[in-house]
């Protein structure tokens, strides 16, 4: 079975789009892949959260994914930073890591210009960082969006300069994990596109969020001024709300205010209140799971420490082969 990793940055809630992108793929991926999961903890200190920020970020990442549909059985779930093994691969690659290649990177340039007090070391060696979370585990895919495309190029580039350097062929060259068609773009609310978090405040709709507010988005939500032609082509901002119903509603609603739109008889506020009760019937259970997760600290503590057990394992092999190729033996 082919070994896959990936990292979850622990900051923010899901949301409807993380939801039907990575995470429903990731809950797929562990049926059929060797799959390691991890919370990204040391790469959020870039950022410089507070001790009690930080370990709640994690707390809730981890009881989210753990509601979608995770299963530690399956997959190995962990937190990056219960893994030592990782600072000591990161340190290792960082030592043949340029100071040239990594200031180029797209993602540190945006930050120097987003943070220019805030120009850490760990925001440079990010991409070392993640190149040791995936090359730890010889992992052959990556699952990541498009937005870490260059960090996957980097982790390569690692990669394929330890081999050369030290002539052989250890680590196996990490290759994007494609999701393809399953990858479902969910619209946000605001029009603009893509839902996410960054977008603005009435974008998303999160996993955990409650009924009530749920509600309040989806009646705020951008619409126009209504058609006016008998089988007009839907407006982006209309084709969107349509876009959410595919994945929350059945396929008579959706069927219904379509012949609504086709005879201009559409009433935008009804078609809202009916969105806003499928997405709550859908979200419904997941809020309460996270809920329970959250609260269950026996069980977090369960499954991360199952997951640092058989992470340490894969990632202790690789420790042990790498000091032994780069000379670091026993007297
Ligand atoms: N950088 C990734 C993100 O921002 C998170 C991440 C850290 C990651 N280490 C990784 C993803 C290793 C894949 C593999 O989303």
């Amino acid at each position: 079975m082919e070994t896959v990793v990936s990292g979850i940055r622990p900051t923010g809630n899901l949301h409807l789009g993380n939801y039907f992108g990575a995470v429903k793929n990731f809950v797929k991926m562990q049926e059929n892949s060797n799959s390691y999961f991890f919370i990204a903890d040391y790469h959020s200190l870039t950022t410089h959260p507070t001790p009690a920020n930080l370990h709640d970020n994690v707390r809730t990442v981890l009881a989210e994914y753990l509601a979608c549909g995770i299963d530690p059985e399956k997959a190995c779930i962990y937190v990056q930073s219960d893994i030592p093994e990782v600072t000591e691969l990161y340190l290792l690659l960082n030592m043949n890591a340029y100071l040239g290649e990594l200031e180029r990177v797209t993602s540190f340039k945006d930050k120097v210009r987003q943070q220019p007090d805030n120009v850490n070391a760990g925001l440079l060696t990010y991409p070392t960082l993640m190149a040791a979370d995936v090359i730890i585990h010889k992992a052959a895919k990556v699952p990541v969006g498009k937005d870490q495309e260059q960090n996957l190029e980097m982790m390569r580039t690692f990669a394929r300069r330890f081999n050369r350097m030290y002539k052989n062929d250890y680590f196996p060259i990490p290759q994007a994990y494609n999701f393809g068609e399953s990858l479902v773009k969910i619209p946000g609310l605001d029009g603009s596109g893509k839902m996410g978090k960054s977008e603005g405040e009435g974008n998303a709709i999160f996993l955990a969020e409650d009924p009530k507010s749920i509600r309040k988005k989806i009646m705020r939500a951008v619409t126009d001024s209504g058609p006016t032609e008998a089988n007009q082509e839907k407006p982006i901002v209309i084709q969107n709300l349509f876009d959410l119903m595919k994945v929350v509603s059945t396929a008579d609603t959706i069927s219904h205010f379509d012949a609504l739109w086709n005879s201009c008889d559409i009433r935008y506020g009804d078609m809202k209140k009916q969105l806003a009760e499928d997405v709550i019937n859908f979200t419904n259970p997941y809020r309460e799971r996270i809920k329970d997760m959250y609260e269950n600290t026996e069980y977090l503590s369960k499954v991360t420490r199952l997951g640092a057990e058989k992470a340490r394992e894969s990632a202790a092999q690789t420790i042990k082969d790498v000091r032994e190729i780069m000379g670091f033996r026993k007297f």
